[in-house]
């Protein structure tokens, strides 16, 4: 398996975050379910997946491409090791910014064995070349390899083994549709229920030999954002405060004391999701306000703010984004306990001097 490829999207020190670095992806990989009856929720891409996959398995045939969309840390990257622990096949695993060149991509592709699976993570940043290259490999299983330059340029068609594109994307959208069309299966993941990040704390606590309180548990998982990933790095978080300061045990308590000294608060959020709200409330009265101008006032970059914070805030019904600017909801001052001015009220936000 090559990690080397892979593009880590990490922003660091935040814990919440759902990307990963160093450390977690050791433990992240340690922590990945193995097969598909290992793996939690997402009922219907399971069932899906599952017929897909025995169905190709009773043709001994290869399976058909899958894509998979969703958030990051849903479980893209397991599910494409399922898919090639289910078909018994082996993987390989590269990513989109890793393919400038068509000619990286005919590299990989005429190395592939018969029925391996390519695991193509962020498909939606490859190359044009290389993507008009692919939509080839994936229908007619060939590529034209380019001998030369210029006038004397020659394509020389490559005959491919069949095999299976896992492509994984967070951004759906951006995919061409030549590109989706191509996929015989396509997956959205969603977000995960409490539920079922319960049990995800809980399988990730047995595997990593923590005891942990079914209260304990549940108040991981509530401040998880929907997000395994960040359920089991939050899980860790909190063991290693269970072992200082207590006997190792985790309890609803010890659970919601640890999630305090990290700054993750009671719905999920951390310290740069409320600086963001608290700047929108305190200096802006709720908005409407332009995103550069909250993005200076917490002091960080405009993207930060946009695709960092954001999106999480957006989901949770804490910050609308509108022509006008970012706005504040009623739930976003009942959060933070504040009082809405009486304009934000009635619901017109309008006379801001700080309008979008
Ligand atoms: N359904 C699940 N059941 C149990 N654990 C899961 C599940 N989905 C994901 N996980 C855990 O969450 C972690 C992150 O999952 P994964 O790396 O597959 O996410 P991803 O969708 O590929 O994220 P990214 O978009 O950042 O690449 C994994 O280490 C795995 O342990
Ligand atoms: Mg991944």
């Amino acid at each position: 398996m090559n990690w080397d490829d892979t593009t880590d999207t990490s922003d660091g020190e935040r814990l919440v975050g759902a990307s990963a670095d160093g450390e977690d992806q050791a433990v992240e990989a340690a922590l990945r379910p193995k097969d598909l009856g290992e793996f939690i929720g997402q009922e219907k891409v399971r069932e899906q997946l599952d017929l897909v996959l025995r169905a190709a398995r009773a043709r001994g045939a290869t399976a058909d491409h899958v894509l998979l969309s969703g958030a990051p840390g849903l479980g893209k990257t397991t599910l494409s090791m399922i898919i090639a622990a289910e078909m018994e096949a082996p993987i390989r695993i590269t990513s989109g910014p890793a393919i400038q060149h068509a000619g990286d991509l005919a590299a990989i592709l005429s190395s592939l064995q018969e029925g391996e699976v390519l695991f193509l993570d962020e498909i939606h940043r490859m190359s044009r070349p290389a993507e008009e290259m692919l939509y080839m490999a994936m229908e007619d299983f060939r590529v034209d390899v380019i001998i030369g330059k210029g006038p004397g340029a020659t394509a020389i068609p490559l005959e491919l083994p069949p095999f299976t594109l896992v492509g994984a994307t967070t951004r759906a959208g951006l995919l061409p549709p030549p590109l989706r069309d191509r996929f015989g299966f396509t997956a959205h993941m969603e977000f995960y229920e409490p539920a079922e990040l319960e049990r995800v704390v809980h399988r990730s606590a047995s595997l990593l030999d923590v005891e942990i309180e079914p209260d304990g548990a549940a108040e991981i998982a509530g401040r998880s954002r929907g997000t395994p990933r960040i359920a089991n790095r939050l899980l860790r978080r909190v063991r290693d405060y269970a072992q200082v300061k207590a006997d190792g045990l985790i309890t609803k308590d010890i659970a919601a004391a640890a999630l305090a000294v990290y700054e993750v608060d009671a719905r999920g959020l951390d310290r740069l999701d409320r600086g963001v709200l608290e700047a929108l409330l305190k200096l802006f009265g709720g908005g409407p306000v332009g995103l550069s101008t909250l993005a200076v006032a917490v002091g960080e970059e405009r993207e930060t703010v946009e695709e960092v914070a954001e999106p999480f805030l957006v989901r949770e019904g804490l910050l609308a984004r509108t022509p006008r600017g970012r706005v504040a909801t009623p739930a976003a001052w009942a959060h933070l306990g504040l009082t809405p001015p009486r304009s934000q009220a009635a619901g017109n936000g309008q006379g801001n001097l700080f309008g979008a």
